[in-house]
């Protein structure tokens, strides 16, 4: 029998036991918790993660600081708004929506984020703390997958890992946290030999290389769990995850489900994250 892990349901459970961290946190200091938020242009899908963020910090109890900017922003005028926000004491965490508009350098502009206001987990700082296995910012998604394996009490250590997508934000950092609760990682990409063979091999798998269904049921061992971080359209234009969910669950002892999985967990994260950057600073 295979469990499905509600991601919806633990990101709510998050949430409320974050709301009530920052509501103990603002009456013993004082101090609000601020979040700038920075959208550069009008790609939907942005529009809808923004406003998904700035919702879930009124729920958790975060001033959110919205910038909506034209998308033929000059990078001198973003990279002034970034300079302003790092200084300021209301701004606890900024998050630069990506991707960004082709005419600027998103690496000039992240580079600009201090790191202790790095929300996302994105800087060299962050991602070197993290391979070092120091205390950081940890990026929001793939955090958001250690806690839903703790949330089942899933054993990681000793176990074998299978990462498939290698990109800074999710795959290259999730290999990381997997590393350091002693898994053994191997993390797969678009030129890995035998990608079938060493999934099928794996006791977790996370997939994040956004193709849909790529995950079938022939690359899954028997009782494996396996975590879906896909956000992709099939055949029919229906939003599905990188596993064949339907074809691959019976073989799984833990799966989870695109939409209500890691999804939802990815803001809880971020609303996470803000909060430690208020209280650590
Ligand atoms: N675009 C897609 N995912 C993310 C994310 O986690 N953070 C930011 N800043 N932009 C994104």
């Amino acid at each position: 029998m295979f469990k499905i892990i509600d991601g919806k349901k633990l990101a709510h459970e998050m949430r409320m036991d974050i709301k009530k961290k920052i509501e103990e946190y603002k009456s013993e200091s004082g101090k609000e918790i601020g979040l700038a938020v920075v959208l550069v242009g009008e790609d939907p899908a942005s529009q809808v993660y923004v406003r998904n963020k700035i919702r879930a910090c009124e729920e958790v109890g975060i001033k959110s600081f919205a910038y909506y900017l034209d998308k033929d922003t000059a990078q001198s005028r973003v990279e002034e708004l970034i300079r302003s926000l790092s200084v300021d004491n209301k701004i606890n965490g900024i998050l630069v929506q990506l991707p960004l508009p082709s005419q600027l350098d998103a690496k000039r502009i992240l580079e600009l984020i201090p790191f202790s206001k790095d929300v996302d987990g994105f800087s060299a700082e962050n991602i070197g703390k993290l391979a070092m296995n120091e205390p950081c910012l940890v990026a929001c998604t793939p955090n958001g997958v250690m806690k839903m394996l703790e949330s089942e009490n899933i054993g990681i250590s000793g176990k074998s890992a299978v990462v498939i997508g290698r990109s800074n934000i999710v795959g290259k950092p999730m290999a990381m946290l997997l590393t350091n609760a002693n898994a053994t990682v191997t993390l797969c990409h678009s030129k890995t030999k035998n990608l079938k063979e060493i999934c099928a091999g794996a006791d977790i798998i996370v997939a994040a290389l956004g193709k849909a269904k790529f995950v079938t049921e022939d690359m899954v061992k028997e009782g494996a769990v396996v975590i879906d971080v896909g956000m992709d359209r099939d055949e029919n234009g229906k939003l599905c995850g990188d596993v064949d969910f339907e074809n691959v669950k019976a073989k799984c002892s833990y799966i989870t489900p695109v939409p209500g999985g890691v999804g939802p967990m990815t803001i809880t994260m971020l609303m996470y994250n803000t909060y430690l950057s208020a209280t650590r600073s």
